[in-house]
């Protein structure tokens, strides 16, 4: 059996991008491999959340893992502070991460861009964090979208480096997994880039079926192929890629052929895609309600989780003291 690592930050609300391209995949794991799946609220501290809406965030993702059918019977289901082992892996591996490396990587250039007023520590660290909560369980496999790439090869580096000083065979290289297939990307459909929490173009989980249309319908669009077999433009290929993720074969065959002979009306296929979204969501949404207002069960739920994680943890802490020369008397 391969281990299995992944999370997902604290921030906010879980939306398709994050559903199709992590959270999905955890679900069809579980019974087939060990699965270790955490909610990363130390790193969503880098953007300084509201204690209170930190606490909501993190009810909501669990509530949301646990709709979209991950088992934490079958499972190892915990918040990644309940474990906080990790932060001295986390120390312990930033003692061979130099911060040129840390400085180029992509999403702490983009953050610096963004946020130029909020260039914490935590932020350049957060490669090992990550790279922390994944060697922590030692993983083979972690399943993440497209964005987190550079991360995982940040990871494998990492783990490289640490067995090459020390002499040893002991951490894996951990790769992004999706099946073997490429890693998902989902667009948003406001015309260009991805889905995210930040970029405030999500289709949420929870988001009710009349929001979700609203949205849909709302997609940027082009003006219309005007020459059969034309290229397809951004906002376009973002709508076909999200019908990827949804919608059936036959469907996506019929508005493509409909592309290619001019004769697509974006409307309808808008219509189209709002009502597979719908039903490749729902049935998670009318979940999440029951699953968010039992407090005794997510109580159970973490605990547990969080016994489960720190025992794998233990262990790892325990090889890694000895083999950096971390023993006592
Ligand atoms: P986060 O919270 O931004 O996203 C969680 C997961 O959702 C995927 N994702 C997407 N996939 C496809 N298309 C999109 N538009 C899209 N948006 C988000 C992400 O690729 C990710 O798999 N650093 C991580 C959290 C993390 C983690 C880890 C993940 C912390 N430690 C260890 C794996 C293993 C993050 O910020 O993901």
């Amino acid at each position: 059996m391969k281990r299995v690592v992944s999370g997902i930050r604290s921030t906010g609300k879980l939306h398709l991008g994050n559903y199709f391209g992590a959270l999905k995949n955890f679900v069809t794991m579980q019974h087939d491999e060990e699965c270790f799946f955490f909610i990363a609220d130390y790193h969503s501290l880098t953007t300084h959340p509201d204690p209170k809406a930190l606490h909501t965030n993190v009810k909501n993702i669990l509530s949301e893992y646990l709709a979209a059918g991950i088992d934490p019977n079958v499972a190892t289901v915990y918040i990644q502070s309940d474990v906080p082992q990790v932060t001295e892996l986390s120390l312990l591996l930033s003692m061979h991460a130099y911060i040129g490396e840390l400085e180029r990587t992509a999403s702490f250039k983009d953050k610096v861009r963004k946020n130029p007023e909020n260039v914490n520590a935590g932020l350049l660290t957060y490669p090992v964090l990550m790279a922390a909560d994944i060697l922590l369980h030692r993983a083979d496999y972690v399943p993440v979208g497209k964005d987190q790439e550079q991360h995982l090869e940040l990871t494998r580096r990492f783990a490289r480096r640490f067995n090459q000083i020390y002499g040893v065979e002991y951490f894996p290289e951990s790769v992004p997994y999706n099946f073997g297939k490429a890693l998902v990307k989902i667009p948003g459909l406001d015309g260009n880039g991805k889905m995210g929490k930040s970029e405030g173009n999500g289709i949420y989980l929870s988001d009710p079926d009349d929001v979700i249309r609203k949205k849909v319908m709302k997609a940027v669009t082009d003006s219309g192929p005007t020459e059969p077999n034309s290229p397809m433009s951004e906002p376009i290929a973002n709508i076909f890629t999200i019908m990827d993720a949804v919608s059936a074969a036959d469907t996506i065959e019929y508005f493509k052929s409909k592309y290619a002979s001019c004769e697509i009306r974006y409307g309808d296929l808008k219509k189209q895609l709002a009502e597979d979204i719908i039903k490749a969501v729902a049935p998670v949404r009318e979940k999440i309600e029951d699953i968010k207002s039992n407090d005794k069960y997510l109580h159970e739920v973490t605990m547990e989780g969080a016994e489960r994680a720190r025992k794998s943890a233990d262990q790892t802490l325990k090889d890694v003291r000895e083999i950096m020369g971390i023993y006592h008397f």
